[in-house]
C-alpha cells in the first residue's frame, strides 16, 4: 500500500518514513526541502534498508503534485509539510496563511480529483491557546494566539468542512504536543537552522558546545519549581502514533482530533536535570524574563488517543534525553556534513 507523506523529509516526517517502512508500507515523500535536507531520507533509506520515493515538489505547485498522484496509486495521505515557527510567523504572517493554508487546500483538492480521501493532518496543541485547566482534551474550546496557530485551527476547521461535504473522507487531526529526541540509531534527528527557539535543541546544543549558555524563560510560574511545564514526547513515540492513525482512517470514515502527548508535565529544570544525569554533560543556565506569549503549564489528556487509536507513548524522558544527545553527539552539525568535515580539518 503507498502512502504520500507530505514533509516527509522533515524532523517528525522522517521518523515516521521509517516506522511506515519498517511496517510494510511503499512511501512517496514530497518536500520542497525548504526545512530539510534530502540527506535525512538517505539516512531513512540506511536505517531501514528500504527505498523510498522523493519528489522535490512544493505543494503550492499544483500542477507538480498532481503529476504525483498521476505516476501512483496512493492509498492515503500523511500531511506534514508546512512552516512552524511561531515568531518567524507573527513577522511573516502572509507567507505563513500562504505555504500552510493555500498548500493544504491544494493537496485537498489533487486528492479529489484522484479519489483519494484518507488523510492523517499534522496539527498542534497550539491550538488549544491558553487554557484554566490541564490536562488538555480534546473537547476544550479552541483558541489560537498566533498566525501559525491560527493556521493549524484553520486548517482543522477546513477539513471538517471538507468531511462534511463529503463523508467518504477519513481524517485524524493530530494534535502534538512537545516533539523531542531522536531515532535511536543517531542517524535522524531534529536540525533547526540557526539559533534554535525551542527549549530541546538549545539544551543539545548547548551541550555539544555550539552554544553558551541557556536561557530559562521565567523561574516565577505557579509550578513546582517556577518553570514552564511542558509534555514532552518521544519523536518514534509520536511516529507510531501516525501509524495508529492511518490504521484507523484507512478502516473508518469520519474526522476526529486526537492528542498525542505523554499525560505526564515536566518542567524546563527538570529537563535539564534529566539531561545532566543521562548524559553525563552540565548544561550552564540563567533564569530570564518570561518569553512573551508563553503559558505555565500544558499537558495532555492521551486517553482518546488510546482508547480509539490504541496508542499511547512509551518512552520517557531519560530515553529522550539520552536519544537527542547521541543524535547531536554524532552530528554536531545535523544533516550538514561539509561543516563537518571543515571543522575536523
Ligand atoms: P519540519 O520543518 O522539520 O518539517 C516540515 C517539512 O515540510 C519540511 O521538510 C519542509 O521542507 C516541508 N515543507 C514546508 N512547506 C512545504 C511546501 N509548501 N511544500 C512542500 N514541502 C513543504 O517540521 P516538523 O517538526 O517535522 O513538523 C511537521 C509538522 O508538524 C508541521 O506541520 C508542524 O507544524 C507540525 N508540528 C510540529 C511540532 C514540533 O514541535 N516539531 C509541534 C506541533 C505540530
Ligand atoms: C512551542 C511553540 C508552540 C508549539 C510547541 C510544540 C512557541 C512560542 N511556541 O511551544 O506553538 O506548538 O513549541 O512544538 O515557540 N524554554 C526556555 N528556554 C528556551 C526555550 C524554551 O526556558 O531557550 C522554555 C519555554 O518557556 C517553555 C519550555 O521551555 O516553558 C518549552 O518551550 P518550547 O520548546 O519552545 O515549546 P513550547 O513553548 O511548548
Amino acid at each position: 500500500m503507498k502512502i504520500l507523506v507530505t514533509g516527509g523529509a522533515g524532523y517528525i516526517g522522517s521518523h515516521t518514513c521509517v516506522e511506515l517502512l519498517n511496517a510494510g508500507y511503499e512511501v512517496v515523500v514530497v518536500d520542497n526541502l525548504m526545512n530539510s535536507k534530502q540527506e535525512a531520507l538517505d539516512r531513512v533509506k540506511q536505517i531501514t534498508g528500504k527505498d523510498l520515493l522523493f519528489y522535490n515538489v512544493d505543494l503550492l505547485d499544483k500542477k507538480a503534485l498532481s503529476k504525483v498522484f498521476l505516476e501512483h496509486d496512493i492509498s492515503a495521505v500523511i500531511h506534514f509539510a508546512g512552516l512552524k515557527a511561531v515568531g518567524e510567523s507573527v513577522s511573516l504572517p502572509l507567507k505563513y496563511y500562504h505555504n500552510n493554508i493555500t498548500g493544504t487546500l491544494n493537496l485537498c483538492e489533487v486528492m479529489e480529483e484522484f479519489g483519494v480521501d484518507r488523510m492523517v493532518f499534522s496539527s498542534s496543541a497550539t491550538v488549544y491557546g491558553h487554557q484554566d485547566c490541564v490536562p488538555f482534551h480534546e473537547e476544550l474550546s479552541l483558541q489560537a494566539t498566533n498566525p501559525y496557530g491560527r493556521t493549524k485551527l484553520m486548517i482543522e476547521e477546513i477539513l471538517q468542512d471538507v468531511y462534511v461535504s463529503n463523508n467518504n473522507w477519513s481524517i485524524a487531526l493530530l494534535r502534538y504536543f512537545n516533539p523531542v529526541g531522536a531515532h535511536l540509531s543517531g542517524l535522524i534527528g531534529e536540525d533547526p537552522n540557526g539559533i534554535p527557539n525551542n527549549l530541546f535543541p538549545y539544551i543539545t546544543q548547548v551541550a555539544v558546545g555550539k552554544l553558551e549558555k541557556l536561557s530559562v524563560f521565567g523561574g516565577d510560574y505557579s509550578t513546582h519549581d517556577g518553570t514552564g511545564v511542558r509534555d514532552y514526547i518521544h519523536v518514534v513515540d509520536l511516529a507510531n502514533g501516525h501509524l495508529k492513525a492511518l490504521e484507523h482512517v484507512l478502516n473508518k470514515t469520519g474526522v476526529n482530533a486526537y492528542n498525542l502527548g505523554t499525560g505526564k508535565g515536566y518542567s524546563v529544570l527538570d529537563m535539564i536535570n534529566s539531561f545532566e544525569k543521562t548524559t553525563g554533560k552540565t548544561i550552564p543556565y540563567q533564569i530570564t524574563e518570561r518569553r512573551p506569549g508563553d503559558i505555565a503549564i500544558s499537558y495532555a489528556d492521551p486517553s482518546k488517543a488510546k482508547k480509539e487509536l490504541g496508542w499511547e507513548a512509551l518512552k520517557g524522558i531519560d530515553e529522550i534525553c539520552r536519544d537527542s544527545w547521541r543524535w547531536q553527539s554524532q552530528n554536531p552539525n545535523g544533516y550538514d556534513t561539509k561543516l563537518e568535515r571543515q571543522v575536523t580539518k
